[in-house]
């Protein structure tokens, strides 16, 4: 019946407790506001805007909405794999309960503003392993030979007219960079970390300190 075919929801994952939203969005648009007026971004911005203007980082990534960091996409039922994920034992066990995620990073593209999660051993057991999430990103093939969970991120901002999803693709592109061997331009010690440029528009400020963020494990329905 119909109660049955939306019994899977859009999506799982982790949702960030609020007072750690507030405190991410404000470490979040500092670094923007930061970014933004460097002389080496300043010198990439045709890369990033494919303009020679000056962008306002804060107005060019718009938010979407509570941070999150998806598990899996199950698009109410209609995704691959999405019913064995929702039966697994790990989903059932760990629904409803809190667990700490580490940031590790932030990344900027001219698509998606970011920030990595550093996934645990038991945080993994959550991750999808079968329909591995990685392994289906097909403009990023060189993303199958990275670590399971390496797509793990809160997406913090999209550009106009950009989806969701192309954040954690975003993220895949400059892991497959590093794992190449690319060791980027490190460009800045700022307050936060080391900032380095990956080429093409992506940036990415590994923190000194990662951001420990309380969330809890569910699923959202919208
Ligand atoms: P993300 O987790 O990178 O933020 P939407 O609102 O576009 O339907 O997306 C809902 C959530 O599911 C978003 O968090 C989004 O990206 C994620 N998402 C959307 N499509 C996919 C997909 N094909 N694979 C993985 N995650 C997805």
């Amino acid at each position: 019946g119909p109660l049955e075919e939306v019994s899977l929801p859009l999506y799982f994952g982790w949702f960030l407790l609020s007072s750690i939203q507030d405190k991410i969005k404000c470490t979040s648009m500092d670094f923007l506001k930061t970014l933004d007026t460097l002389e080496a971004f300043k010198k990439h911005l045709i890369d990033f805007s494919g303009k020679a203007e000056e962008v306002d980082l804060e107005q060019y990534f718009q938010p979407t909405g509570i941070l999150h960091c998806t598990t899996k996409f199950c698009n109410y039922g209609k995704a691959e794999g999405a019913k064995e994920y929702a039966e697994k034992q790990a989903v059932k066990d760990s629904y409803g309960s809190i667990f700490d995620l580490s940031l590790g990073a932030l990344f900027v593209t001219p698509r998606t503003f970011g920030a990595r999660v550093s996934l645990t051993e038991e945080q993994l057991q959550l991750w999808p392993a079968d329909a591995d999430a990685e392994k289906q990103v097909e403009s990023v093939p060189a993303a199958a030979s990275l670590p399971l969970g390496s797509r793990a991120h809160v997406t913090l901002g999209c550009a106009e007219g950009v989806e969701p999803v192309q954040t954690g693709i975003d993220l895949l592109e400059i892991l497959t960079l590093q794992q190449e061997g690319q060791q980027g331009e490190q460009v800045e010690e700022m307050e936060l970390g080391t900032l380095t440029y990956y080429g093409t528009g992506k940036w990415l400020l590994n923190l000194r300190e990662p951001i420990s963020a309380p969330a809890c494990f569910s699923s959202f329905y919208g």
